[in-house]
This record gives structure tokens, sequence and C-alpha cells, in this order.
């Protein structure tokens, strides 16, 4: 197309129209991509998803819509182990259940979130593993969930958060896994999960890895060690979960580092998940469309070298309408200290695809890259 747009505003431009009802491209493509060696290579069509919390899923509306176009539901809180199981003992599975339910009305993929993660890990866990050190308490957790789910999440995010390269021990978070385990619980957890669902594939995934700065660069390296000694010893892993939590003051996502990065985890046979994308902006005090503006154009930024990328297979939102995201919390403090517009949904951090009033914003439509031909 000889039209001097770029390839960016051609896929925008052509891809905008299905999205003007709000909904998302659902039609599977198979797209051509040309990795970094230029070579046209063989790319089925890539996941789309968001996180999701049951109460979005009741209500027939807009929300409700957008993420029936969605082909990965994650549960943005309720897979939690302190959301399941908050005593021990006494686990409650109705918001998981609501959403694996949604998914299988609508042929959805549902993926756990996550199995182990520091910060929603129940107290009397915490306390359980401190004083006996025990793994049963790991595989009575996993044995509570995973074969309940088996054939209805069919990817577990096993380990959520293990990096820390700054206070942690050798590059790996202390934990409450870690310090009653060692640093080999993440092989451990993965060989659980495997074992009471042969067919889910398992996933750990992690923060700050798209950015040029010291502690980026240095959390994309520990990954890699991690990931390639975890494979060395055929340790069930699959996929890689990159969390795409995007802040506008971190300046541009390096594109080169970034896909670097993923060229090295794809020579390591696994599976990539661009996972939690979101954007948190820095100035609100803007007009509306230069935010929009500036939140898509990071937002390309980065599917530029994910979508490059053919090992990169899903791309999830951390939600899909701005009234519904956490990072309003994270936002307060940008809110207070500039003036912003009196109407809510300018007041409100615009860093997911749809506004506060399920409008779409040129954040979906750059997300339509994910389903389109690359
Ligand atoms: O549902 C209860 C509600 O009944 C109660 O009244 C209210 C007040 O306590 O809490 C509600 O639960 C909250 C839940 O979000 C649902 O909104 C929890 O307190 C709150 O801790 C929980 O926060 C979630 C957080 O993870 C901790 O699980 C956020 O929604 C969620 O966006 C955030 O997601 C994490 C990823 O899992 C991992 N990566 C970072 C990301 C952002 O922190």
């Amino acid at each position: 197309m000889s039209l001097g747009l770029s390839r960016r505003e051609i896929l925008t431009g052509v891809l905008a129209m299905p999205l003007i009802s709000g909904m998302m491209v659902t039609t599977p493509v198979d797209g051509m991509s040309s990795g970094d060696s230029g070579a046209t290579v063989p790319v089925p069509a890539r996941n789309f998803g968001a996180a999701v919390r049951p109460d979005q899923l009741s209500s027939e509306n807009a929300l409700c819509d957008a993420i029936r176009g969605c082909q990965i539901l994650v549960p943005e809180y309720h897979g939690q182990w302190s959301a399941v199981e908050w005593r021990r003992g006494d686990p409650w599975y109705g918001n998981y259940d609501a959403i694996c339910d949604f998914a299988e009305r609508n042929g959805q993929i549902v993926r756990g979130h996550s199995l182990i993660w520091e910060k929603m890990t129940p107290d009397w866990a915490r306390d359980e593993m401190a004083e006996r050190r025990d793994w049963r308490t790991i595989e009575r957790h996993f044995a509570t969930l995973v074969p309940r789910y088996r054939g209805r999440i069919s990817e577990w995010v096993v380990v959520n958060e293990m990096i820390d390269t700054q206070d942690g021990d050798h590059g790996l978070r202390r934990t409450s896994f870690q310090r009653a385990y060692g640093n080999d619980y993440v092989r451990r957890a993965l060989e659980t999960a495997r074992a009471l669902d042969p067919s889910a594939k398992l996933m750990i995934n992690d923060y700050s890895l798209v950015y040029d700065n010291p502690i980026d660069e240095a959390r994309r390296n520990r990954m890699l060690r991690l990931v390639e000694d975890l494979k060395a010893r055929n340790v069930p892993l699959d996929m890689v979960g990159i969390q795409g939590h995007l802040e506008l003051a971190k300046g541009k996502v390096d594109q080169r580092r970034t896909a670097r990065f993923l060229k090295d985890l794809a020579a390591m046979d696994v599976e990539i998940a661009i996972t939690e994308l979101d954007v948190l902006e820095s100035d609100m005090s803007l007009p509306i469309p230069n935010r929009d503006a500036r939140v898509a154009s990071t937002v390309h930024d980065l599917l530029d070298v994910a979508l490059d990328q053919p090992a990169v297979r899903s791309v999830v939102t951390w939600g899909l309408s701005d009234q519904d995201s956490w990072l309003q919390d994270r936002a307060r403090s940008t809110r207070e200290a500039q003036t912003c517009s009196p109407v809510d949904c300018h007041r409100l951090n615009r860093g997911l695809p749809f506004d506060g009033e399920m409008k779409p914003k040129p954040m979906q439509i750059a997300l339509s890259r994910v389903r389109a031909l690359a």
C-alpha cells in the first residue's frame, strides 16, 4: 500500500472500523510476521484477553460485551490464594466458578492467576510455611484448585513476581516460599502443578522488564537465567508472562532491549505472554486527545516488538475500562497534584482500552493489532 502511511497507521486505520462499536476484533486471522531475520514466518492468530471480576460478567452492558470479545479471561483478584481460601480448609470457589462458567458459555480460555504470589498468600499459610517448612502446605493448596479446574482452566500462572534483583536472595524475592523452601521452590511449584494437571500450560509471570534502566536490565537478565536453569533441568515451564504495566513517567519502552529479551526467551522454547497491560499516565492535566495519544503510542511501542516475535502468543490488558482499573489508586497522587477536568471520566487514569463510559480510545485501536495480520 503506497499511501505514504506507516505500517502502524495502516493497521490502526484499516482496523479501526470494526472497533467503532467498541467490540474487539474477534475473527481469528492467520498473520504473517517478519521476524527480525526479515523472513516471513507463519504466525497463527494471537489471543487477546483481559483481567475480569465476577461482577463485570453478570450485567448486560458494554463492558460485558467487550469482555465477550476477548479470547482469554484472567481473574484480576478472585483467583488468588487469599481470595479462595482466606480461612484454612474453607475454600470458596464461587467467583472462580463464575468466571469459568462465563468463559465456557463464550468459548474463552481461562488463565488461572495465580497459584502462589507473596502478596496474596493468606496469613495462616505464611505462618504454616514458616513453622513447618513442609511442602505439603503448597501441595495441599494446589490440590485444592488445579484438579477442580482441570479442563476449565487451561493455563496457570504458577508463580507470580518471584524476581527481586535489588533486595532478593540471588535475585529471587525473599518470600514466604523462598524462606521456607529455598530458591528451588519455583521448580517444585511447577512440577507440583504439572503432576496435578498434565494438560494445562504452566507459566511464571513478572514485571519491570521493558524499560531502559539498570533495574529492568537486571531483572531481564535474572529472568533469562531463571528460565534457562528451569529448562535445562526439564522443569515443566511452558510460558513466561511479561507484565505490561507501562508508566509514561519511565519514558519510552526500550524496544531494542525488549526485542532482544523476547528473542532470548523464545530461544529457550517457551511461549511468551504479554500480561497485565495498562498505562499509568504522568500528566493528567493535558487535553484528553493528547493523553489518549500518549497512552496509545507507548502501547504501540511495546506491540511493535512483541508482535514481531512469533513466540508471543497473547496480549492481556489488566482490565478493559478505566473505571475499574487498579491504576486509579496509583494515579491519585498525580490527579491531586494537577488540576483535572471535573468530569469524572476525565479524572480517571486513561490507561485501558475503553474510558470510564466504555468509549473506545486510541489504545483500543492499537490493540486491534493483536488479532490482525502482522
Ligand atoms: O472484593 C473486595 C471487596 O468485597 C471489599 O469490600 C474490598 C475492600 O477490602 O476489597 C475487595 O477486594 C479487593 C480486590 O482487589 C477486588 O477489587 C482487594 O482488597 C484488593 O487487594 C485487590 O487488589 C488487587 C491486587 O492485585 C491484589 O490482589 C487488584 O484488584 C489487582 O489489579 C492487582 O493485580 C496485580 C496482579 O495480580 C499482579 N501484578 C500486579 C497487579 C497490580 O497490583
